[in-house]
């Protein structure tokens, strides 16, 4: 094994580092694209990562040769045939046909209508923060809102929300194609259970319509168009399964990096209208989706020297790109009003995340509030991150603060 393969299995197999990122940087340095002893590609600079998101060189494939579909588990696994069905497993056209539905439902005014709602829910949780005097901002306040969220916008019942996390949480492990028999099995009964609780609200929904998403994305129509019922099916769980987990993350991760930084969060005190580009700077330091969905190469392609051939594949490590010093001055460095080019982190090109404006106005709306209304909160101590989401998503197993004379 080279060096360079020792770098990569230290922060893609466990035990995995508390801090990969001099890691990232290590790899990126030596070999900003780079074939791996897993037989992967490994994309880590700024300029091939960018490159693998927007080249149509590098998909998911079509019909049965794509990435999903020629597992040979796919036939049998209920997990693999929901996942066939989802924005980011689909190339054009049949993807541009696809999201082009999806954007007739999922606006920005119905992503705009949840500002109330959110921060009437974020007040609650706070309060109860502030009768204990502090907590755990993972399980008090983040692990409730975008699931809250997302329910709410969907019109679905809230009495289902531990249900659909579990289901998300299982699907997702059948995302990654090593995916292991007995993880694709728990993937494949939590799709099944996720299915047949939203087949049955999509039916409510054709039966009596209501002034919500999934009404919304029952009645999407373009060109005389419409999602059919896997489709159907497939969107909301990508919505719940998409949506969820990566948002909370990025709450933590925005109350940890500015408690964690006095200097920073001053800076921040005094002029408010630097909020955007401060959680926007946690987004690029600290990505909840550290390494993108793995790509096929759909033909042999030349990139930053190397050949990359047909049937390989490549995936982009956001974590390592967000920080490459020839696209961010001093990458390492926390600084809440950095001007720089867009992040990695809700992807780019066509794949670029659906959900993004709703994961701003979630961060914006709970971590500002929370700091405004804690302005001398303080980090208990450094928050764990999560060992079972590794290596792909990276968050706080928990997050625990002192709410101090607040
Ligand atoms: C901070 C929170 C979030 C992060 C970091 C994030 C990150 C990402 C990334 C990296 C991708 C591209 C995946 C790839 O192609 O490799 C993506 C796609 C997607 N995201 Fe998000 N996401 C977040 C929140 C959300 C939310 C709140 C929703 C919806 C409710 C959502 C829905 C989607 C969907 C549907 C796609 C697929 C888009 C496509 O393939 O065309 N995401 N997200």
């Amino acid at each position: 094994m080279t060096e360079l393969d020792e770098i990569v299995q230290s922060f893609m197999r466990p035990p995995y580092p508390y801090d990969p990122y001099p890691l990232y940087a290590q790899l990126r340095d030596a070999a900003p694209l780079y074939r791996a002893g897993d037989g992967f590609w490994y994309a880590s600079s700024y300029e091939a990562a960018t490159a693998v998101f927007r080249s149509p060189h590098f998909g998911q494939g079509s019909g049965p040769d794509s990435r999903i579909r020629r597992d040979p588990r796919f036939d049998d696994s209920s997990a693999l045939q929901t996942l066939a069905y989802m924005l980011p497993f689909i190339d054009p056209p049949d993807h541009t046909r696809l999201r082009q539905l999806i954007s007739r439902a999922f606006t920005p005014r119905a992503v705009e209508r949840m500002r109330m709602f959110l921060a009437g829910h974020v007040d609650a949780l706070l309060d109860s923060m502030a009768a204990n005097g502090g907590g755990d901002v993972m399980s008090e306040l983040a692990d409730h809102i975008p699931v809250a969220v997302i329910c709410e916008m969907l019109g679905a019942p809230g009495d289902r929300h531990r249900d659909l996390v579990g289901w998300a949480d299982a699907l997702v492990a059948a995302v990654h194609p090593t995916v292991s028999d007995e993880h694709l099995a728990h993937a494949d009964d939590g799709a099944s259970a996720f299915r047949a609780y939203v087949d049955t609200l999509i039916e409510q929904r054709r039966r009596e319509p209501r002034d919500d998403l999934l009404t919304a994305l029952v009645q999407a129509e373009a060109d005389g168009d419409s999602l059919d019922g896997l489709e159907l099916t497939s969107t909301v769980c990508v919505f719940i399964g998409a949506g969820i987990e990566n948002t909370k993350h990025y709450i933590g991760a925005c109350i940890a990096w500015l408690l964690r930084d006095r200097e920073q969060l001053e800076r921040l005190q005094h002029d408010p209208s630097l909020q955007a580009s401060a959680f926007e700077e946690v987004l690029r330091l600290e990505p909840p989706v550290q390494v993108a969905v793995p790509r096929l190469v759909l033909e042999d392609t030349e990139l930053l020297g190397s050949t990359l051939r047909k049937g390989e594949h490549v995936c982009p490590l956001v974590g390592a790109a967000n920080r490459d010093p020839r696209a961010y001055a001093e990458p390492d460095v926390f600084d809440v009003s950095r001007v720089g080019p867009p992040n990695l982190s809700l992807a780019s090109g066509a794949h670029y995340c659906t959900g993004a404006g709703l994961a701003r106005l979630e961060a914006s709306v709970t971590a500002g509030r929370f700091l405004e209304r804690f302005p001398n909160a303080r980090l208990v101590k450094d928050p764990p991150v999560r060992d079972d989401i590794r290596p792909s998503l990276r968050g706080y197993a928990s997050l625990t603060v002192d709410l101090g004379d607040s």
